[in-house]
């Protein structure tokens, strides 16, 4: 197979090494028919977590049922913690769609990750609100805000909601099992701040509103970032589990938590040793997944795997390697979207990598090739399994898809990586018909999390 695909071919390897290639792409290049294996088990695993609490799918309910209308106008607020960034955000909406952002960005600090998270985030909202002389007094109710908070949490009402599990890096102890809401008033109240968290909101749910202000034909969000995962709005007939009165749209947005998908029993998806390697010794062992092979976070790491694999056999850079080489993450999954697009004879951009980013010296072009083999594998695969899940819950609904229907996405993974979203948009077009497929429209809902979640923020006070 690799010798018959241009991209895998690589000039002037050994015997040994188109062997390996070979061995590589047979277990990254994913056929149709394997994916249409998985899809099927991700339906399935779909309609069990839709049936009962604790399921891999976990189908959190997010007790946002309604839509904007796109003509709401006033100034909402927000927050939106990510893995490395907080950013405090006050969204103006215009009444036609329109949205303008003011916001400012807050590196988490060593302390916070470590400790102190919740009360880093109180003081960044008071830096925010003293900054621009926005801090309600004693006389002024309280300010009401969204919360984005992308990670795994069990819904108890809008506002309120317990931590499941840390993932993609971060792991503050003391959280795992509280009601994150809680934890940050209390912190808002030791600085005495008039701040009341209205919604509690997964960063795809911020970003399937903030894409439905602007089109109302929106019925997805979805990540390809740090993490991955998706939200969509859903039957409430649909969802068996729910217990709560039936709203009067008839729908509710659910967050899949699709990052987990196959965590129970690595059963379905393509796990190589490489893989395996990675979960291993990751902060989440046998959990994440489907995030660990889709995921920005991941896919340098899985190529370090790989290029240490051919090392060890002399069949990359004839077995020499570096301390940065040799330490874990030392590859970003940047460095393989680089290589993926470095069309140069020598392949001078794969060379400054290996020979300055990752310093090990001398590489000849056989290695440089390899290099960007293994990008285009590891990239490739990520993006054919992206479109499991897109195509399994566009199924879900397949009666949306007789009306254009618009995706929200977002995510580095998403918005940079070449040619992710042609290769994950065509494997979802071998799945759906044509005329299913020529109705969806999939659009970049660029910081959308934050955005969404002022205007779920919004929708919650136009209620009260
Ligand atoms: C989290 C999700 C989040 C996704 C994208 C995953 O690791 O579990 O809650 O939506 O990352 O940020």
């Amino acid at each position: 197979m690799a010798s018959s695909d241009p991209r895998f071919a690589v000039k002037g390897a050994s015997p040994a090494q188109h062997q390996a290639i070979e061995t590589l792409v047979s277990q990254f290049l994913l056929t149709d028919e394997r994916l249409a294996v998985i899809i099927k088990e991700f339906r399935r695993r779909m309609e069990e977590g839709l049936a009962a609490d604790g399921k891999v799918l976990k189908m959190i309910p997010s007790y946002v049922t309604q839509r904007p209308r796109g003509d709401e106008t006033g100034s909402y607020f927000a927050l939106d913690l990510g893995g490395t960034n907080l950013r405090v955000l006050k969204v103006t909406l215009d009444g036609h769609g329109g949205i303008k952002t003011e916001h400012q960005k807050f590196a988490l600090t060593e302390e916070a990750k470590s400790r102190t998270l919740f009360d880093f985030i109180a003081q960044c909202v008071e830096n925010f609100l003293d900054d621009r002389n926005l801090r309600p007094t004693g006389q002024q109710p309280p300010i009401n805000i969204g919360f984005t908070f992308s990670y795994p949490v069990q819904q108890t009402s809008i506002n309120s909601g317990t931590l499941v599990q840390w993932t993609k890096g971060l792991n503050v102890p003391g959280c795992v099992g509280r009601d994150v809401v809680r934890l940050l008033q209390d912190a808002l109240l030791r600085l005495g701040l008039r701040v009341k968290v209205a919604a509690l909101v997964n960063d795809t749910v911020g970003t399937l509103l903030s894409a439905a202000y602007k089109d109302p034909s929106s019925q997805m969000g979805i990540i390809f970032g740090t993490g991955t995962n998706a939200a969509y709005y859903e039957n409430v007939n649909n969802l068996i589990k729910w217990k709560g009165p039936n709203p009067s749209s008839g729908e509710m947005v659910l967050n899949i938590e699709w990052g987990a998908f196959d965590s129970d029993d690595f059963g379905f998806l393509p796990f190589t040793p490489h893989d395996i390697k990675l979960d291993r010794k990751s902060l989440n062992p046998r959990k994440q997944a489907y995030e660990k092979m889709i995921s920005g976070m991941y896919l340098g790491e899985i190529a370090r795997n790989i290029l240490l694999w051919l090392a060890d056999q002399r069949l990359f850079l004839d077995g020499r390697s570096s301390e940065i080489l040799n330490a874990m993450w030392s590859i970003d999954t940047s460095y393989l979207s680089s290589a993926a697009v470095d069309d140069s004879s020598e392949l001078i951009e794969v060379q400054q990598i290996i020979e300055k980013t990752l310093n090990v010296p001398n590489s000849s072009l056989v290695d440089r090739q390899v290099f960007k083999v293994v990008s285009t594998l590891v990239g490739e695969r990520s993006a054919r399994l992206s479109a499991v899940g897109v195509v399994a819950t566009l199924l879900k609904r397949a009666e949306l898809l007789d009306n254009p229907i618009n995706v929200g996405i977002d995510g580095s993974m998403f918005e940079h990586y070449p040619g992710f979203e042609s290769i994950m948009a065509e494997t979802v077009s071998h799945f759906l018909t044509p005329e299913q497929f020529k109705n969806i429209n999939f659009s970049l809902a660029k910081d959308g999390s934050g955005v969404g979640a002022a205007i779920i923020a919004m929708l919650v006070s136009e209620n009260q």
